[in-house]
């Protein structure tokens, strides 16, 4: 035989299988599409979806209709599903139904995983993976970050940085006066700067300080991509640039646990957090046991990435939005700057004091609305481990994709919840405490937000800093404020902005 012989072979023997392929292949699709429905059941969502990829196309390409249309079709049931990527999903709009997800959070039930494709992202370790003890002794050793006076540590080196960063801003935009400057990268270069100072700032060479910024991008780009975990795919990117941020972050742990060991004061999160776990390691040592979980430089590590995906874009997100409200409720700003005023100057040259901030009972409620308004994190994704009851007559299958809505439940509850409007939170409405079920922007139980006060004292000093310093002016255009996902929310034109400065000079800031 010659290889033509034996090539028309092959080809004949391809083309009498060919029927058979096709009804396999057909069959398949079939068995996906009956699958889906069984998972669906009664639900509102699409009754066909698109063999494999399921409705991922208009998931990515525009996240925000995507989302809005689950939040409308759920309006009677308080849910509704889709189908991504193989993935049954589940959408909850209903505040009460977020809830049952929120407190149950453990290995029978649900378990948080922040992206959809978090566990292949930043590895298993993540803390929003742990459950139970585990995760309790977690959360307690972390408790040391975020005492009052640990806060008040990181308040200066804040408001250092964030002054530093609106300095460049005003220059930029007052160097080019016609063009507005757009803010979305900006506040993220602000709040990376911030996260990296407050958490590990004396133990990074300017060098790691580069490469950081550009790792943490790399990450940012993989968190919006298809989860192909290729060479030359974004997503293996960012799985590569966890990795080795990670890896930098442990190498701080070990340089702070050395410092603080010679019992030097703690002046970032990491001194704050060395500081109780040598304490409880040379115990553990001196009864001769072995040491603790959590405890190697490479665990914290890890955690400290969780730290900072966690603080990062959410944080960047709610500076933008703070800028869009204020610009656009004058009334309020004014009430903000009056005062701002009455507890700082910028020409004193002081910093402002944690107490002062505990007594800007208004710039806080301002900072507390603009997290209602447009909770930065939108959707908090978790899986479903086992069946899942969710309403008498639907039950959540097993391995679903559950999206319980923080942004929806801010609208639900609320006087006015459409009304932008501060003085809920103000010692009379108190719509805090009154509608605290519905407040789930920092999310609820077990995981809820280790951050939010750090994060909400963020915003507040921003908020204070950036009215008092600068006058602004939104450049408005056609739906400029539309929603758009990062994938945490922000303004859809990345906050466009006229920025010159307010103030008589700059106050000269420092730690001394
Ligand atoms: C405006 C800013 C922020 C928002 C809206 C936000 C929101 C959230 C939400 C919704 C969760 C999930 C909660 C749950 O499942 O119940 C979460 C968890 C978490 N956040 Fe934040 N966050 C913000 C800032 C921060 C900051 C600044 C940090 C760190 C300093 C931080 C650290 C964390 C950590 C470590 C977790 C996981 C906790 C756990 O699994 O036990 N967050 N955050
Ligand atoms: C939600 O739950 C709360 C507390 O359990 C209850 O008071 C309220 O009536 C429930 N709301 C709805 C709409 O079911
Ligand atoms: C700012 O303050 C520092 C320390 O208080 C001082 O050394 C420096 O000269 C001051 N800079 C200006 C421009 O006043």
């Amino acid at each position: 035989m010659n290889t033509t012989t034996i090539t028309t072979t092959t080809t004949t023997t391809l083309y009498s299988l060919l029927p058979y392929i096709t009804s396999f292949v057909f069959l398949l699709l079939c068995l996906e599409q009956i699958l889906y429905l069984i998972k669906k059941r009664q639900a509102p969502g699409p009754l066909l979806v698109f063999p494999f990829l399921g409705n991922a196309i208009s998931l990515v390409r525009d996240p925000t209709k995507f989302w809005d249309t689950h939040s409308s079709i759920s309006a009677r049931s308080g849910f509704s599903v889709n189908y991504i990527i193989g993935r049954f999903i589940l959408y909850i709009r209903d505040t009460n139904l977020s809830h049952l997800v929120f407190s149950n959070v453990r290995p029978d039930a649900f378990m948080l995983v922040g992206h959809p494709f978090g566990k292949k992202l930043f590895g298993e370790h993540n803390m929003i993976y742990m459950f139970g003890q585990d995760h309790k002794d977690l959360r307690r050793r972390i408790a040391p970050n975020f005492t009052p006076r640990a806060l008040s540590t990181y308040t200066a080196l804040q408001q250092i940085i964030i002054l530093r960063h609106l300095k460049q801003w005003v220059h930029l935009s007052s160097s080019n006066p016609d063009k507005p400057l757009t803010l979305r990268l900006l506040a993220r270069d602000l709040n990376l700067e911030t996260s990296q100072t407050v958490f590990v700032g004396p133990y990074l060479e300017e060098e790691a300080r580069a490469r950081f910024k550009e790792d943490y991008n790399l990450f940012n780009v993989g968190t919006m991509k298809l989860p192909i975990d290729l060479p030359g795919f974004a997503f293996r990117s960012a799985r590569l640039a966890v990795d080795r941020l990670a890896h930098t972050l442990a190498e701080c742990t070990a340089k702070s646990k050395s410092r603080i060991s010679e019992n030097q004061e703690p002046t970032c999160l990491i001194d704050f957090w060395m500081q109780e776990m040598l304490k409880e390691l040379s115990a553990v040592k001196a009864a001769g046991e072995p040491a603790p979980a959590h405890t190697s430089d490479a665990e914290i590590g890890g955690y400290l990435f969780d730290f900072l995906f966690a603080a990062q874009d959410a944080s960047t997100s709610s500076l933008l939005w703070a800028i869009s409200l204020l610009d656009s409720h004058p009334e309020v700003l004014a009430k903000v700057r009056e005062e701002v005023s009455r507890f700082w100057s910028p020409e004193s040259d002081e910093l402002i004091s944690a107490e002062q901030i505990r007594e800007m009972r208004y710039t806080q409620a301002v900072a507390r609305e603009v997290i209602r308004y447009r909770a930065p994190a939108t959707l908090v994704p978790h899986i479903a481990m086992r069946d899942f009851q969710l309403t008498d007559s639907y039950t959540i299958p097993k391995g679903t994709i559950v999206f319980p809505s923080v942004l929806d439940s801010s609208f639900q509850g609320f006087t006015e919840p459409d009304r932008f409007d501060p003085d809920r939170f103000g010692e009379q409405r108190q719509e805090d405490q009154l509608f605290k079920r519905n407040f789930l922007a920092f999310g609820a139980g077990a995981h809820q937000c280790v951050g939010q006060r750090y994060a909400l004292n963020h915003l507040v000093l921003f908020i204070a800093m950036f009215s008092t310093l600068i006058d602004f002016k939104r450049h408005r255009t056609d739906g400029c404020d539309d929603i758009v996902y990062n994938p945490t929310i922000c303004p859809k034109d990345g906050c466009s902005v006229f920025l010159s400065r307010r103030c008589t000079r700059y106050p000269n800031l420092s730690l001394e």
